[in-house]
């Protein structure tokens, strides 16, 4: 399969010139455009919250959280989701107040639930039954009481790579429905009263295109609702479902809108609520990147191109998997052009390889316009599970990530330096 994507890249870089871009910060560089991410956001929260709808939008941060990003989910009305303490952190230092977090995780460590606790944030969602008594304990010794929601597996195998789908029967997150386990975390959580039992959560994996998968989540989810109302008298007040809306790839499949997410959502709750002695709970998502995908171009800078002995065409960039795990992980997909001949015709196909030691594959056979050492790459819709899932393999230094907004950029993230990475090594006599 061909990739060509030339007209979105560059499109989202806030207004500056890629090639000056790439001078002045280096490469590998992840851009982020301010003016597309804020648009974004406030495009989902007009869909949730149209005619009075009862929602809540929060921004899933594990896509890409830096202090700066999760400060413009919260400028923007968003609560932010965390699932460790580093997030967690990131997002506080971000400005976002506590009781606007979310903390999710399937092994929080004491360290994460006490931090959960102290802090005092909106809800943690408890994903399995230990951490029901150990989060009380905590909230117990702390005088506090917490906020939870339960976390369900609802058993929907969401159409997408079995690697993202995390609803599945076989998947490790949540409370089953498939015994008592669900009921029983809701008994064990009302026992305690240092917990304030709000609700229910699911999550069905990534990159879903069938909006259909969240009606079904909807149907699991009111039907459980009844359940635990007729046993135990509990009202949920919050159903949260999650993220995992699909973003257009490059091999051209459209992405569903925020506004159809929406739509299908709360038709299904008026389907599934005609006739149910339940009132309506309030409606949480958890998007991370739908929200942030397309506003990162990540920018290389084209070291080798070479002819592969089975004749094929490749280039090697200056970053891979360890700016970008997802290609290797998933088979992701992106847009690719030549910084400043984003219009030229293409003369041919070409692979484009990391420069790690393994076969670092990013972006097969894309079309370009021969291509030459030392022009800059630019890949579009990077913003998400990229610079989040980086790593240090080879001993790369992570890259540096700069917000761009009307023709001007700063960096929110500094490229990580040498020094900081061979620090971790105890010294060893010479
Ligand atoms: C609990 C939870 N909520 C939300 C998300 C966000 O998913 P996405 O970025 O695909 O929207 C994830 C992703 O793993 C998740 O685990």
């Amino acid at each position: 399969m061909t990739t060509h994507n030339s007209e979105r890249v560059g499109e989202r870089l806030g207004g500056c010139d890629a090639s000056t871009l790439a001078a002045e910060f280096g490469t590998p560089l992840l851009a982020i455009d301010e003016v597309w991410l804020r648009a974004r956001m406030q495009r989902f929260r007009a869909a949730f919250e149209r005619e009075g709808r009862d929602a809540c939008v929060t921004y899933a941060g594990k896509a890409l959280l830096i202090a700066a990003i999760a400060r413009i989910a919260n400028e923007e009305g968003l609560y932010v989701d965390v699932c460790s303490l580093g997030e967690l952190e990131t997002a506080l230092r971000g400005g976002v107040p506590a009781e606007r977090c979310i903390v999710h995780g399937c092994y929080k460590t004491r360290d994460e639930l006490a931090a959960a606790v102290h802090h005092g944030v909106r809800h943690v969602v408890i994903d399995h039954e230990s951490e029901i008594a150990a989060l009380a304990d905590l909230a117990r010794d702390a005088s506090r009481r917490v906020d939870v929601l339960l976390r369900l597996n609802p058993s929907i195998a969401a159409r997408t790579h079995e690697l993202i789908q995390t609803a599945a029967p076989a998947s490790k997150f949540g409370f089953s429905l498939a015994d008592t386990q669900a009921i029983d975390a809701v008994r064990a959580t009302l026992a305690r009263k240092e917990l304030r039992l709000s609700g229910i959560h699911c999550h069905l994996g990534s990159q879903i295109h069938e909006l259909q998968a969240y009606a079904d989540a909807i149907d699991v989810m009111i039907s459980f609702s009844e359940i635990a109302h007729r046993q135990t008298g509990v009202r949920f007040e919050i159903v949260d479902v999650g993220g995992g809306l699909a973003v257009g790839d490059a091999d051209g499949r459209a992405e569903p809108s925020p506004e159809a997410w929406a739509d299908a959502l709360f038709a299904a709750l008026d389907r599934r609520l005609a006739g149910s002695p339940l009132g309506r709970p309030r409606l949480y998502v958890e998007p991370g990147r739908s929200l942030v995908a397309a506003a990162g171009t990540t920018l290389y800078r084209i070291g080798v191109r070479k002819r592969l002995p089975d004749g094929r065409d490749a280039l090697i960039v200056d970053g891979g998997m360890s700016d970008n795990p997802r290609p290797a992980l998933y088979g992701a997909r992106y847009g690719v052009s030549i910084v400043g001949r984003e219009s030229d015709a293409p003369t041919g196909s070409f692979t484009i390889f990391g420069r790690h030691c393994e076969t670092d594959r990013l972006f097969p056979d894309v079309e370009l316009p021969d291509p030459r050492e030392g022009e800059f790459l630019a890949v579009a819709d990077t913003g998400a599970y990229t610079y989040a899932m980086a790593s240090n393999y080879n001993r790369f230094v992570r890259p540096a990530v700069i917000l761009a907004s009307s023709g001007s950029a700063r960096v929110i993230a500094r490229r990580e330096s040498l020094d900081r990475v061979l620090d971790l090594d105890v010294a060893e006599d010479a």
